[in-house]
């Protein structure tokens, strides 16, 4: 199971329309538009892994799709997929069954609301009549709708996690150069995000991306352009500087600590983000790891990941905000779930070792938690 707000109940209001098979050819026998959503992770070389698709191929040569289907192509798939999907239906005597490029663009946490009322809908064919039919159903939506060929289709989903993820990496540049300087990157990005050219979206300065997705694909799509002989320079500086965002909070702790060595420090937060309990590519996992190799004892909580010691072994998790911190000697808030940045900072902080407070997604009011006598820092804004 997974945790997506509004899923559960949607699932429940809608279950005379859901069905579930482990036969395809149970499922194939009562569809026509037939969406591949298996995932696809990196490889070591940093391509994706295409296996599950292709496994999907296996099935349907298995099993006899025909010309009533169309296969929709939902996972990230690098560019060039469709196409050698397509080789690979013929070859597999099924070059009559359709297929279209319908990348997905929902975030995890707010799928629903994403899906219901998308920016846009992306559908590339090889033959119109394909996309028609997907076009169809998306129809309710009222969409925008954007029909291409396959190979645009597929980069427009790299392409524009490749910006958001240059975009982030951008605004934590930014921030470190402000601590530097003495200036706020919220006020920045605040200036910044109301030109209309560059908007306010995605410019939240923190300890990095995580995630399935940005990680995976930013790799992946440098991958795929040095593979055609490309080398994508942009690329490879937006993940190094992610890597090192993540490790910046290890700096400032031992400011203030001195040494981290037999320090015990609480984790504020492990999903990669609010409203999920996905660790994949979790800023947390790295912090926790360069924090045990200091010697540091780590305290963790997260309001839905609690299993974190099995994710990073020596990582010992609490049951509240309260839990982990009493007796810390610094405190480091890693994802802003609404429960942890509302928690009674004003009494907290009596419990603490020593007051530390790092915020790594500047969630908190810097003046307000320097009036509850914290030693606070944020992410490129100046402390009280
Ligand atoms: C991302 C994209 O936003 C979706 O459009 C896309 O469909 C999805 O990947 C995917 O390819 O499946 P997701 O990974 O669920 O969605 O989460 P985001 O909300 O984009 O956040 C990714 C990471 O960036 C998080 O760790 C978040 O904390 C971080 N982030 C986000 C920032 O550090 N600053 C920001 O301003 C925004």
């Amino acid at each position: 199971p997974i945790y997506e707000p509004g899923l559960d109940s949607l699932m429940v209001d809608h279950r005379e329309r859901l069905s579930y098979t482990l036969s395809l050819d149970q499922m194939l026998g009562r569809s026509d538009v037939v969406f591949i959503a298996v995932d696809t992770p990196p490889t070591y070389s940093g391509d994706a892994d295409l296996s599950r698709v292709m496994t999907v191929l296996d099935e349907l040569e298995a099993t006899g799709a025909d010309s009533r289907h169309i296969l929709v192509m939902k996972s990230t798939v690098p560019v060039g997929t469709g196409e050698r999907v397509r080789a690979e239906l013929e070859a597999r005597g099924l070059g009559n069954v359709g297929y279209a490029s319908n990348p997905e663009f929902l975030k995890e946490g707010a799928a629903i609301e994403d899906f219901l009322d998308p920016d846009r809908v992306v559908i590339g064919d090889f033959a119109p009549e394909h996309g028609d039919a997907v076009e169809a159903l998306y129809a309710p939506l009222e969409a925008r709708i954007v029909r291409t060929t396959v190979p645009s289709a597929e980069m427009v989903k790299y392409a524009s996690n490749a910006f958001l993820a240059t975009k982030i990496s951008f605004i934590n540049e930014i921030a470190n150069v402000c601590e530097e300087v003495g200036a706020d990157v919220s006020v920045v990005a605040e200036g910044m995000g109301l030109d209309q050219r560059i908007g306010p979206a995605f410019l939240r300065a923190g300890v990095g991306f995580g995630g399935s997705c940005f990680p995976k694909d930013v790799t992946a799509l440098k991958q795929l352009a040095g593979n055609s002989g490309y080398h994508f320079q942009l690329l490879t500086s937006v993940i190094e500087v992610n890597e090192l965002q993540k490790r910046r909070v290890v700096n400032k702790l031992k400011k203030h600590l001195d040494t981290l060595e037999g320090r015990r420090v609480a984790l504020l937060g492990l999903a990669f983000k609010p409203g999920t309990d996905d660790m994949r590519e979790a800023s947390s996992l790295v912090l926790a790891a360069r924090l045990l190799a200091e010697g540091t004892r780590v305290v963790a909580f997260d309001p839905v990941v609690t299993n974190a010691g099995d994710l990073v072994h020596g990582i010992e998790s609490a049951d509240s905000v309260e839990a982990a911190v009493a007796g810390a000697d610094a405190a480091v808030l890693v994802t802003e779930w609404k429960s942890i940045v509302d928690s009674q900072w004003g009494s907290l902080v009596d419990t603490m070792a020593t007051p530390v407070l790092i915020d790594g997604r500047n969630a908190l009011d810097p003046d307000e938690m320097a009036a509850h006598g914290y030693t606070y820092e944020g992410v490129g804004r100046t402390s009280p």
